[in-house]
């Protein structure tokens, strides 16, 4: 039993990168660490919660009290969300996910021509699905929130991607300043809502995961007195 303000709340959280195979030695990924993803799931648990965490490959001990989901790829972990978004009340989209995958995925190793030494090679690839914006469109939808990790113009165009997306909220991330966001263990962000704009200035991605699991707890908790 536990008193704490997501009490009796299920929470689905997605953390890490994706990596999307290119043949069976090679992918394509990106530098999320998963530590902010990592640190909210850890937080919404002490906050009683009932955790979920979905995680693309990363290098982070399951937090206590959290059950973890491995995936790899984009679609790996959009089927998992879909899955156990059926019966959660909060959905926190925190992983970086791959834009595009390989068209294809060569089935032996991809050898390089020794006959053409200046031979280049192409990859084609084609968009994964927006795994947030299919969990925002379920008919029974949990309350959604997102991440905007961008270099410049964060707060513009973090709130677009809240309307394009249907996120109740989204955590605008700085990306630029090297000190905070990815592999670094401080974060700065800013909490954009339909009429909130907070920001939460620097502190470790500890103690901002508990901030941001207390403030959403209470938009959360708004939500539902509306409905
Ligand atoms: O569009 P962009 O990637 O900047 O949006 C970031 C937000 O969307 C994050 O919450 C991220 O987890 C989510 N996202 C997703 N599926 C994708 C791409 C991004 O869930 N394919």
């Amino acid at each position: 039993f536990s008193t704490g303000a997501l009490a009796g709340r299920n929470v689905v959280i997605t953390a890490g990168p994706t990596q999307e195979a290119i043949d069976p030695v090679r992918y394509i990924s990106n530098h999320s660490s998963g530590k902010m993803g990592f640190a909210l799931a850890k937080a919404a648990a002490e906050a009683g919660a009932s955790v979920r965490l979905i995680s693309g490959p990363v290098h982070l001990p399951t937090p206590d009290r959290v059950e973890r989901i491995d995936v790899t790829s984009a679609r790996d972990m959009h089927a998992a969300a879909m899955q156990q978004t059926s019966d959660s009340d909060i959905f926190i989209s925190c992983a970086a996910v791959a834009d595009f995958r390989p068209e294809t995925v060569a089935e032996i190793k991809i050898k390089k021509d020794p006959d053409s030494p200046n031979e280049g090679m192409t990859v084609s690839l084609v968009r994964n699905p927006d795994i947030v914006a299919s969990v925002a469109a379920k008919e029974d939808r949990p309350f959604v929130v997102g991440f905007a990790a961008e270099t410049g113009n964060v707060i513009e165009y973090a709130k677009d991607k809240r309307k394009r997306k249907n996120l109740d909220l989204i955590v605008a991330n700085d990306v630029s300043d090297t000190s905070i966001g990815f592999n670094s263990d401080d974060n700065a962000v800013t909490l954009i809502g339909a009429d909130i704009e907070e920001p939460l200035p620097k502190c470790s991605k500890r103690q901002l995961a508990g901030q941001l699991i207390e403030m959403i707890a209470q938009f959360y908790s708004q939500s539902q007195e509306q409905q």
